[in-house]
């Protein structure tokens, strides 16, 4: 069919925020971060500066590697957990600001998983007889909208930034598609480890629940830690089954980047922890943005080579779960 990844953009926030700033704010340490989490400094979006903002910059220089213009989209979808507004969708927003015309669009929610569910459901829509040539897929989170910065169990690990990607389809069946194989899941029974409790139709905006703080994130780390070690590992077996690849056939190895310590127990279990691509460091868990942040840095690095084959892992908030396999 011949539907690639034609060009990749990403933006993060000027402003950096280091391990040594949050030991001003809550009490932790340098050592403590790094040792548990790998992160040494995340991307704070500017308090103006909105998610569709983020996905806009990475949107415009995704196009501009691409080479073609916000006019020949057909189809826009934002991955979000924290769009500008309940609605419009971002997506809306983004089409407006990039000048896309009126092309459909449409947020989707994965939480970490929302870049490759997304990736997957515009796969869908541009092989199935709905045919759409040219589709911009961006992950994009402000996470620090939902961080509650008197809790040293979550601030330290979240970050803000984008990426975008657009995808065409060539109509060369010699191209080969960008899509291997996918595995996605979910599991409800585990929705209360990781959630925004309030501002929702469960709980809408009172000043009670913004008393309650239930406005900003919660998690349950350690379990958390434990599913996403299984399911990310699951996922990648079951991606590489279904593809007849080894993990000898991998050119890289690109696990959402929450957590280093998660991030070498999976590489370790399917194992390959010498093709994996991290970048946690700089940017802590930027959620749905951050496998397309490492996407787009090997790609502008030179590092990716035309058929390459990249083992892509997430999990996040549902829980749900995805690996791709992409071809370069
Ligand atoms: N600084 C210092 N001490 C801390 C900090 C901190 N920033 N945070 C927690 N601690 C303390 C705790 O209070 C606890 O102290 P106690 O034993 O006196 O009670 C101790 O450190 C150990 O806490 P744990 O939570 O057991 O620490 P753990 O080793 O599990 O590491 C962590 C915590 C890093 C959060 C880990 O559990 C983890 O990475 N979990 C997965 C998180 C993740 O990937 N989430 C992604 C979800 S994103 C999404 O889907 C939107």
């Amino acid at each position: 069919m011949g539907i690639r990844i034609k060009g990749t953009g990403r933006y993060v926030p000027e402003k950096i925020l280091n391990n040594a700033d949050l030991e001003k704010m809550v009490d932790t340490s340098d050592e403590w971060i790094v040792t548990r989490t790998g992160i040494k400094e995340r991307h704070i979006a500017a308090d103006n500066e909105t998610t569709s903002d983020m996905a806009t910059k990475a949107a415009l220089a995704a196009l501009e590697n691409a080479g073609i213009t916000a006019d020949q989209l057909d189809f826009i979808i934002v991955s979000t957990v924290t769009p500008d507004h309940a609605f419009p969708c971002t997506a809306a927003l983004v089409q407006k600001k990039i000048g896309a015309g009126q092309c459909p669009c449409f947020d989707q929610e994965a939480a970490c998983s929302g870049l490759l569910y997304a990736f997957n459901t515009a796969y869908a829509l541009m092989s199935s007889p709905l045919a759409y040539k040219r589709v911009l897929v961006i992950g994009a989170e402000k996470m620090t909208s939902l961080v509650d910065w008197s809790d040293r169990s979550t601030c330290v690990l979240f970050g803000d930034a984008a990426a975008a990607f657009v995808l065409e389809n060539d109509g060369d069946p010699e191209t080969g598609d960008f899509y291997v194989a996918g595995e996605l899941g979910a599991d409800g029974n585990w929705s209360d480890i990781l959630q925004v409790p309030g501002g929702g139709s469960a709980n809408p905006p009172t000043h009670q629940t913004v008393d309650d703080k239930l406005h900003f994130l919660k998690m349950g780390g350690p379990k958390t830690f434990h599913m996403a070690v299984l399911s990310m590992t699951n996922a990648c077996r079951a991606v590489l089954e279904k593809s007849g690849k080894t993990i000898d056939d991998i050119a890289w190895a690109i696990p959402h980047q929450a957590n280093r310590r998660i991030i070498d127990a999976v590489a370790e279990r399917i194992g390959c922890p010498e093709k994996v691509y991290l970048n946690v460091d700089r940017y802590g868990n930027t959620s749905s943005a951050s496998i397309g942040i490492c996407l787009d840095e090997l790609n502008r690095s030179g590092n990716l080579k035309r058929g390459d084959l990249i083992l892509t892992a997430s999990f996040g908030a549902g829980l749900t779960w995805a690996s791709m396999l992409i071809r370069w």
